[in-house]
């Protein structure tokens, strides 16, 4: 640290630009520490052959993804619509298969993680049409589900400033643009 007192008074006009600077980077430039992160899941479970291969449908398994703030994780219920019979001599198939007997859930490790403070809900974005690849890129061509956006700050609220147009409908006085760009959008 720089000794205040050599900066006499003017410690403040260096300080403030600094710190200005600061919270700037830390917001806008840190480096995207969530992209590319594709964690390891318990089964070997890909949407290139589900969603992509197949071509079944992402609502068909993440369900609530239009009418709540979360996109569901499908239960065990959901695979075994196909996997009574599919796949059966697959080791993961089995032990699926013994996992829906006991009644134990599949533990998948969480991908996509905002923190605490940030509020976020797929309703008002995938009703207003917005495509699931928007965000999470093409998963119908992975094996492993892969952060694909830079998945910051930054990220939101650029989108949200775009949409400009699109949110112009809205009466005026009860202003879409201010309100998408407004820190309390967005945070508790
Ligand atoms: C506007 C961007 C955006 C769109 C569009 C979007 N998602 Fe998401 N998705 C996110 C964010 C952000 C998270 C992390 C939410 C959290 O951690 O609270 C997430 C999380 C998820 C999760 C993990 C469970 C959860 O809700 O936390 C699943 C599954 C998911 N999305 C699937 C989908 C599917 C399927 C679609 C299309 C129907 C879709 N998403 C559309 C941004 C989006
Ligand atoms: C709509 C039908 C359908 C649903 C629903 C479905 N699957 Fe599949 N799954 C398939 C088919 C078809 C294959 C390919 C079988 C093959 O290659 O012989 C497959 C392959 C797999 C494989 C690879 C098996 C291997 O080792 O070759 C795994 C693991 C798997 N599914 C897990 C799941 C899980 C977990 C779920 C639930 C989240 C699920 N599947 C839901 C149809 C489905
Ligand atoms: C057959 C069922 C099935 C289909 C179809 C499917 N998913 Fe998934 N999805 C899963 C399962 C199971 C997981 C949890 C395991 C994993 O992360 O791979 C998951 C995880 C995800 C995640 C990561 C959630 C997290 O933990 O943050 C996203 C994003 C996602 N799916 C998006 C999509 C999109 C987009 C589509 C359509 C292109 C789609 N899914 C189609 C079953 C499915
Ligand atoms: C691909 C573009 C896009 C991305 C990325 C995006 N949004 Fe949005 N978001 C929108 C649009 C467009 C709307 C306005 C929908 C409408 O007009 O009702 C919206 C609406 C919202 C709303 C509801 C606002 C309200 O009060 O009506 C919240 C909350 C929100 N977004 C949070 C987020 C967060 C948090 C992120 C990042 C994790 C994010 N969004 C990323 C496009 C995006
Ligand atoms: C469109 C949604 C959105 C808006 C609007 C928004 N934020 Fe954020 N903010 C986020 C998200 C998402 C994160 C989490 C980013 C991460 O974890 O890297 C975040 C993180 C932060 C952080 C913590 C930084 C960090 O790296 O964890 C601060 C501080 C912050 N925001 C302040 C603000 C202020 C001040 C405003 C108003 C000028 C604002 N935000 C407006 C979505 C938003």
């Amino acid at each position: 640290m720089i000794p205040l007192r050599i900066l006499g008074k003017h410690w403040l006009k260096i300080m403030l630009p600094l710190s200005a600077f600061g919270l700037f980077y830390w917001i806008w430039i840190v480096p995207p520490m969530y992209q590319g992160y594709k964690p390891d899941q318990p089964i070997a479970f890909s949407h290139k052959v589900h969603a992509g291969e197949f071509g079944i449908d992402c609502q068909f398994c993440h369900a609530t993804a239009e009418r709540s703030s979360h996109a569901s994780i499908p239960d065990t219920a959901t695979c075994m619509k196909c996997h009574q019979e599919a796949a059966s001599d697959s080791r993961d198939i089995q032990y699926i298969r013994a996992s829906y007997k006991k009644g134990i859930p599949l533990r998948w490790k969480k991908v996509y993680d905002l923190p605490d403070h940030v509020k976020f809900s797929h309703k008002p974005h995938v009703s207003k049409g917005i495509e699931c690849a928007a965000c999470h890129g093409p998963v119908h061509t992975m094996d492993k589900v892969e952060v694909h956006t830079t998945f910051n700050m930054g990220w939101c609220v650029n989108c949200h400033r775009e949409n400009y147009e699109s949110t112009q409908s809205h009466p005026p006085g009860n202003n879409a643009t201010i309100r998408l760009t407004e820190c309390s959008t967005c945070h508790y």
